[in-house]
């Protein structure tokens, strides 16, 4: 089983999304055996909660639930997932403190997984702001999730699974 933890900062908006999306295509693609999914924040504030109301509303627009309750990524979790996909530097900066140098190799950018976007690219804090956000938050973990997919599929050899 490859595991794959999405992390944000408050663990309602982006990686609930980028959860919710790779959720969806994972199905899509048969591969719920072999892959699973989560997402963590690196703050506690809205731990239990929901994801906001503004990113489920935008994602069911696109047939995606997000199912996700908020939880704060713990030192543990670098045991249980193979993948920590964070979603701008900060949270970069903050998973990898918390990983004290030890699991460098798990913990990525998300949109490094996307080809067509320059490295070091971040999917933006929607949640001060308004609708198109939300949108964009959509937009950039679709594109995103899909090479990620592609990414665990070559890489673990999956395509014999299917
Ligand atoms: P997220 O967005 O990190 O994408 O879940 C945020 C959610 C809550 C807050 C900030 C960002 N907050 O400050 O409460």
């Amino acid at each position: 089983m490859i595991s794959v933890c999405f992390v944000c900062l408050g663990n309602i908006c982006r990686s609930p999304t980028a959860e919710g999306i790779m959720l969806s295509l994972v199905e899509r693609e048969g591969l719920s055996q072999a892959i699973t999914v989560d997402s963590a924040g690196t703050a506690a504030y809205h731990t239990g909660e929901p994801a906001d109301r503004r990113s489920a509303r935008a994602a069911k627009a696109r047939g995606v639930e997000l199912p996700s309750r908020a939880r704060q990524f713990k030192r543990e979790d670098f045991d249980r997932f193979d993948y920590v996909l964070c979603m701008d530097s900060s949270n970069l900066r903050e998973i990898s403190s918390l990983a004290n140098g030890k699991h460098d190799h798990k913990i990525r950018l998300l949109r490094d997984f996307d080809p067509n976007s320059p490295k070091g690219s971040a999917v933006p804090d929607p949640y001060y702001g308004g609708d198109r956000g939300f949108e964009d938050v959509l937009d950039l973990c679709f594109a995103a999730c899909e090479h990620l997919l592609e990414h665990l599929v070559q890489e673990h050899d999956l395509s014999s699974t299917l």
